[in-house]
């Protein structure tokens, strides 16, 4: 097998074919063409800085290069079978349309320092494009909450009802967590602003180039510091990933909440027909399959974290080629991520909560904290109070009654300080109002919380604005 590979010169004779498919990256990395494209642009401006093209070879390049952007626009870029990765597929395609200039173009550059920095350009316009998804699920959260400030639900922690909260509450939970979401992939964009082209192999390009003048006209803030590092640095893809990875476990959590919620069985909402499916075998069957699905795929997001880290942790400093690896999971990463954010922001848009269900579980022990909280009041401590509590909730087990129907007589059993007006805590307004406390789930304070989201989301739409 005779095949034209940038490396013939060192090595002989064709490559076995099955290793040939196995080194071949373009399946993967012919995504990055459009900016590999850029990256030549600019970098081909360099080399005619740099002496290396005369204006009219400069001229030629630039033409093979703009068509090369047009095949790439309308998808009919030629890639070969033979092209190693998409960095050889870009030279050998400009060498077939500009002649000779086109063989100039790798000069002072390597396929490592190039790699890195056309992933991260990449990233840059995948990131901002996450970032939008959840900018707007942050904006459907606050609108969802805002109507829902009063409304009612049970709280739960372990899964056992636990205290009265308000749904509003509830649906501004999940606005913070995205936010810091949103803050984190900013941050790990942020950090990896720096242009590894310059870097060479490992060493440093010996070509007279401006790093500062190239990274600003690529749109990096700064070139990277030492070339030896920025070759090996996949920080951004483990950052990255990671973060992601986080924002898809925190829609996993409310997916597995509204889930259950789902289930006839709590009836605390109901999903759009278009955000479901049925069943091929039960007629009646209504599935909360998006839900599900961001579920699952939120695991194939956590093994990517761990899949690049390992990646990383034995390879010895500089390039080496198993960092190919980097891509595909990551790709892929970016785009069930990018799925997850939209399909949970249409779920969190069109929900229709059943506040009647709702109301309807607010079962007595939700205010067993509150008739402890009346106890202190009367002047016993906390840990009686607890205690006292505690004997109701097992006296009223043991009657087969709720706690609000036992009588009088029981509470006073269960402690002197209790009276007729603690019945009166068996009610939901009653707890929530009591829980304004900054930060808590009463009405003011979640109106308080609603402005501080308003706020905070108007900071986040600025692309560089944080509070954190
Ligand atoms: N396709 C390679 C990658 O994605 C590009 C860098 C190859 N460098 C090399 N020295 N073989 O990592």
């Amino acid at each position: 097998m005779t095949r034209k590979k940038a490396w013939e010169g060192r090595l002989s004779g064709g490559l076995d074919p099955l290793f040939e498919s196995f080194n071949c990256s373009l399946a993967v990395d012919r995504r990055l063409l459009a900016v590999e494209l850029e990256q030549d642009l600019a970098w081909a401006n360099a080399l005619a800085r740099a002496g290396v093209y005369g204006p009219e070879e400069l001229a030629k390049v630039r033409d093979g290069l703009a068509a090369m952007l047009v095949e790439e626009r309308e998808g009919t870029f030629p890639f070969a079978e033979t092209d190693e990765d998409v960095h050889m597929a870009v030279e050998r395609r400009l060498t077939e349309l500009c002649g000779p200039p086109g063989e100039k173009l790798q000069t002072g550059r390597s396929r490592n320092d190039q790699v890195g920095t056309s992933l991260r350009m990449y990233l840059r316009a995948e990131l901002a494009r996450v970032d939008a998804s959840l900018l707007a699920t942050l904006s459907t959260l606050v609108t969802r909450a805002e109507s829902e400030i009063a409304t009612p639900m049970p709280g739960l922690t372990h899964l056992q009802p636990a205290q009265v909260l308000s749904l509003g509450h509830y649906l501004l939970s999940c606005f913070w967590a995205l936010s810091r979401d949103v803050e984190r992939v900013r941050a790990a964009g942020r950090r990896a602003d720096r242009m590894p082209l310059g870097s060479g192999a490992l060493a440093g390009t010996t070509l007279n180039v401006d790093r500062k003048v190239l990274a600003a006209e690529l749109g990096f803030a700064r070139p990277s510091e030492n070339s030896l590092d920025a070759v090996g640095d996949r920080d951004l893809v483990a950052e990255v990933s990671f973060a992601l990875a986080q924002t898809l476990a925190h829609l996993s959590r409310y997916a597995e909440d509204w889930v259950l919620w789902c289930s006839p069985a709590l009836g605390f909402m109901r999903l759009p027909d278009r955000l479901a499916t049925g069943s091929s075998l039960m007629p009646q069957k209504k599935n909360p399959d998006s839900l599900e699905l961001i579920r699952g795929k939120a695991a194939t997001a956590i093994g990517q974290v761990c899949a690049i880290l390992s990646l990383q942790k034995g390879l010895p400093i500089s390039y080496n080629k198993d960092l190919q690896e980097d891509k595909a999971g990551l790709f892929s990463l970016l785009d069930s991520a990018w799925q997850c954010v939209e399909v949970f922001r249409r779920v969190a848009e069109a929900f229709e909560p059943d506040r009647a269900r709702m109301r309807a579980a607010l079962t007595d022990d939700l205010y067993a904290t509150d008739l402890a909280d009346y106890l202190v009041k009367k002047g016993l401590p906390f840990r009686s109070a607890h205690e006292a509590v505690g004997r109701l909730v097992r006296a009223a087990a043991a009657a087969g009654l709720s706690l609000s129907k036992l009588p009088l007589a029981a509470y006073l059993e269960a402690s002197a300080h209790f009276d007729a007006r603690a019945l009166e805590l068996y009610d939901p307004e009653v707890s929530l109002a009591r829980r304004n406390v900054a930060g808590g789930t009463g009405a003011a304070s979640v109106a308080a919380q609603l402005e501080a989201a308003r706020s905070l989301l108007t900071c986040l739409h600025d692309p560089n604005g944080s509070t954190r």
